[in-house]
């Protein structure tokens, strides 16, 4: 006998939502059982398109529902804690998009209740599920790049200016989960800067730099006042580098087998000179599979509620997003003082696929 689908409720049907809604109501093994939004008439849009039974105003209509097993968060960052905490304590499963919660005892808070409850609480980190950042993590974790030296990313374009969250919220919590992914150490400290311009309310531009033990570092540039649309990560190691180009419509990911060693001589007539040589070798692009990430992601969560699978990013993976980007943002008001993060291994970094 089959098992009965998992019936998911999605709150929140503004830009996101639909993109949710679109992949649980295809996925095999899941059906979108009720749209919710507090402008209603985007929820009936929504549930017209695909048929969902159920059209809702209030988020808590659906939490409180005995209809549904999942309840997707899709509602801008400022309501994910109170309407997750809601939907765990009344024992459902609960995905989340980024960032998990705006504060970090949230998101601890969050992490517990999922455990006591024994159910999921996952967070949407969508980059991670793409063929991309997926490669890149098997290449560093195989000892393909070597030593890691560093992590830069960019993200910048023109707008969308927003009033309720900064750039660093909306957009960085995407650089710092690839960092998180591919990178898999504890980050010891964190330091940022930002601006507003324009008369904007809310900072356009921010740079956050990321100290990792040794000389790990990473770098996260975003920026709504940009020209042009960059997406562009690069990861450097001892042996090889990486340059994962999002704006590409191929060849994504081109890893360089570039670097330089250094070697010292000790010569008689050279008492110390430092030798630095170059390697310049192959450069080459991998295959990479173009299915929607979020395809994959609604796959992984499915798949975690049947107990098939871990799942690739659950609450503590938003956690240490949160926890990075809480520090950056007091780094900010501090000026771009340093903001040292306590050790946070072990259980945070689970085995995962
Ligand atoms: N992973 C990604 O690539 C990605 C992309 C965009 C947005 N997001 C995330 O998705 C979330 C939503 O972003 P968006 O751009 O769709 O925002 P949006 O403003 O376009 O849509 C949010 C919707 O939620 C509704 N809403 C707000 N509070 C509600 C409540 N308490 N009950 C019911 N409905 C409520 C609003 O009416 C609105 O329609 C944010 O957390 C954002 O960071 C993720």
């Amino acid at each position: 006998m089959t098992a009965p689908r998992i019936r998911v409720g999605i709150i929140g049907c503004g830009y996101w939502g639909p993109n949710l809604v679109r992949n649980f109501a295809r996925h095999a093994e899941s059906q979108v059982q009720a749209v919710c939004d507090m402008r209603y008439e985007r929820a009936a849009r929504v549930a017209a398109e695909f048929r969902i039974p159920a059209v809702l105003k209030h988020g808590s209509e659906l939490i409180q529902s005995q209809d549904i097993d999942l309840v997707v968060i899709a509602t801008p960052s400022d309501t994910h804690f109170e309407l997750a905490k809601a939907a765990l304590e009344t024992g459902k499963h609960v995905l989340v998009m980024k960032p998990f919660t705006t504060q970090v005892e949230q998101a601890e808070q969050l992490c517990a209740l999922a455990d006591r409850q024994g159910v999921l609480g996952a967070v949407d980190h969508t980059f991670v599920f793409t063929s991309a950042v997926r490669r890149m993590r098997e290449l560093v974790s195989a000892g393909e790049i070597g030593d890691l030296y560093y992590f830069d990313s960019v993200r910048i374009n023109l707008g969308l200016i927003q009033a309720d969250v900064n750039v660093l919220w909306d957009l960085a919590p995407h650089d710092v989960s690839i960092m998180d992914y591919v990178i898999r150490q504890d980050p010891v400290s964190v330091s940022a800067t930002a601006a507003c311009h324009g008369g904007s309310p809310t900072e356009n531009i921010a740079y956050l730099t990321v100290q990792y033990g040794g000389s790990l570092i990473g770098h996260v540039h975003v920026n709504w006042l940009a020209p042009a649309k960059v997406r562009r990560t690069i990861v450097g190691g001892s042996k090889k580098m990486i340059i994962y180009d999002d704006v590409e419509p191929s060849e994504k990911l081109k890893i360089y087998d570039r670097g330089f060693s250094v070697s010292t001589d000790r010569s008689a007539e050279n008492d110390y000179q430092l030798m630095i040589s170059y390697r310049t070798g192959d450069m080459w692009a991998p295959q990479l599979s173009t299915k929607e990430a979020l395809a994959v992601e609604v796959d992984n969560v499915v798949s975690a509620i049947r107990g098939r699978e871990p799942l690739v990013t659950d609450g503590w993976a938003g956690w240490r997003v949160v926890r990075i980007l809480d520090a950056a943002q007091r780094s900010i008001r501090e000026g771009g003082s340093l903001v040292a993060l306590g050790t946070a291994s072990g259980r945070l970094y689970p085995k995962q696929v």
